[in-house]
């Protein structure tokens, strides 16, 4: 009797065990689910190419590869690098009431593009919020040609398709499509010399802010803008998922052009003065607090008919009571979150973004203060580990921008 009760007692333990192990195992599926990162079609070469890989926005993405960051940097500068920018969001906006609908939510002028020109814009809210920043081109073949960052995708897309609802209750002809392209930035001074070897059309003819549909490296369907992220002149490349790796590789077969990561990516565009989402502009900053004034259009900015018009005009006048603006300085590096003081010691705004510049080789940053010193060459003070270290209020870009005007 002893014994079967023994053994009734280790069979309700391994059971005990056994259901353990069950649980064990869903809870790491369900684990698994909600921490898979997302990969680009490129990123099994990233690996290959000695790729170092984070996470970013949800995505797999290499923050350099073999060389430094500042190796990296400097060769974007003076020679050509390829970023991988697939995680972006890529959608066309089809129908003969396509710019209407990209105007109800963006405060460019879509309508007075020109074909395949683009524009930098922002989705904005009823408060005058900043929802994302993006890419619109016109192109010339009907559809409107988005880009949008990786981090706002999944908000981005529920915007537009509450949007596009409402437009096709009202009967509209307007439709989105979401693009399952790769996205690769080509960018550097030796960017036009590397690329016309595979391309029938004249580069010369695509100036800044320009789009066109080529065959490049004799890979179909792939679509240029002439532009980028980093301040060099340079082209981003849409490109049929299948064939991104033949065309880096293409592309790599060239000594100029090496890859480089998010690293060199986001030291590149400070010293460029460009904003990151989530850093620098968001939902509590409008577009005056950013000072991307620039970006609404004209006509826009009469007809107050874009989202948060009626907080964003008049800002414009009566000014705001902080600004965006860059700061330089020497010491210990200065990074997101690092108060900004007065003269006096008085806090006065806050850092959004920092990195040592490797240009420059002094301290860059991006930050908002009290409007009163956001002029030019205001002395002001940052607080790093405990410490208040003299800065300047400087005018953006840092670095002077060489985009390809024509
Ligand atoms: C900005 O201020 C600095 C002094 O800190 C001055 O050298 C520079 O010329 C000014 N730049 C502009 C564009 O006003």
């Amino acid at each position: 009797r002893l014994k079967r009760a023994r053994e009734r007692g280790l069979s309700a333990e391994l059971s005990i065990n056994q259901r353990c192990v069950v649980i064990m195992f869903l809870l790491t599926v369900l684990f698994a689910e909600h921490t898979a990162l997302k990969k680009t079609p490129l990123f099994d070469f990233h690996r290959g190419q000695g790729g170092k890989m984070v996470e970013f926005a949800g995505w797999s993405m290499p923050v350099q590869y073999k060389d430094s960051h500042i190796a990296s940097h400097m060769h974007t500068r003076e020679h050509c690098s390829i970023f991988d920018v697939s995680h972006m969001l890529q959608t066309n906006i089809h129908g003969k009431d396509g710019v209407k609908f990209m105007e109800s939510l963006v405060v460019a002028d879509i309508a007075e593009l020109k074909d395949n020109q683009g524009t930098l814009t922002l989705f904005t809210n009823e408060k005058g919020g900043i929802i994302d920043d993006l890419i619109v081109t016109k192109t010339d073949q009907g559809y409107l040609y988005v880009v949008s960052n990786a981090g706002c995708a999944d908000k981005d897309s529920v915007h537009m398709k509450a949007r596009l609802a409402e437009f096709k209750y009202a009967g509209s002809d307007v439709d989105l499509e979401f693009l399952d392209c790769a996205l690769i930035a080509v960018q550097g001074p030796t960017m036009s010399q590397v690329l016309q070897a595979g391309l029938k059309e004249d580069l010369s003819k695509l100036t800044f802010m320009t789009s066109a549909l080529a065959t490049v490296f004799g890979v179909p369907d792939c679509r240029l803008t002439r532009c980028g992220y980093t301040g060099e002149d340079g082209v981003e490349i849409s490109v049929p998922e299948s064939r991104v790796v033949e065309l880096t590789e293409k592309l790599l077969t060239n000594s100029e052009v090496k890859l480089a990561g998010l690293g060199a990516r986001d030291s590149l565009r400070l010293e460029a003065g460009l904003c990151l989402y989530g850093n620098d502009i968001d939902e509590t900053t409008t577009p005056v607090e950013a000072t991307l004034v620039w970006t609404i259009g004209k006509r826009r900015r009469q007809a107050k008919d874009f989202p948060g018009a009626d907080i964003i005009i008049p800002q414009i006048k009566a000014k705001t009571a902080r600004k965006r603006v860059g700061l330089v300085s020497t010491g210990p590096p200065v990074r997101q979150h690092t108060p900004i003081l007065s003269p006096d010691g008085k806090v006065i705004g806050e850092v959004t973004s920092g990195c040592p510049s490797p240009c420059l080789k002094k301290n860059i940053a991006m930050g908002y203060v009290d409007a009163a010193f956001a002029k030019n060459g205001t002395a002001i003070q940052v607080e790093v580990r405990k410490k208040a270290v003299p800065a300047t209020v400087s005018k953006m870009p840092f670095v002077p921008t060489k985009y390809y005007t024509g």
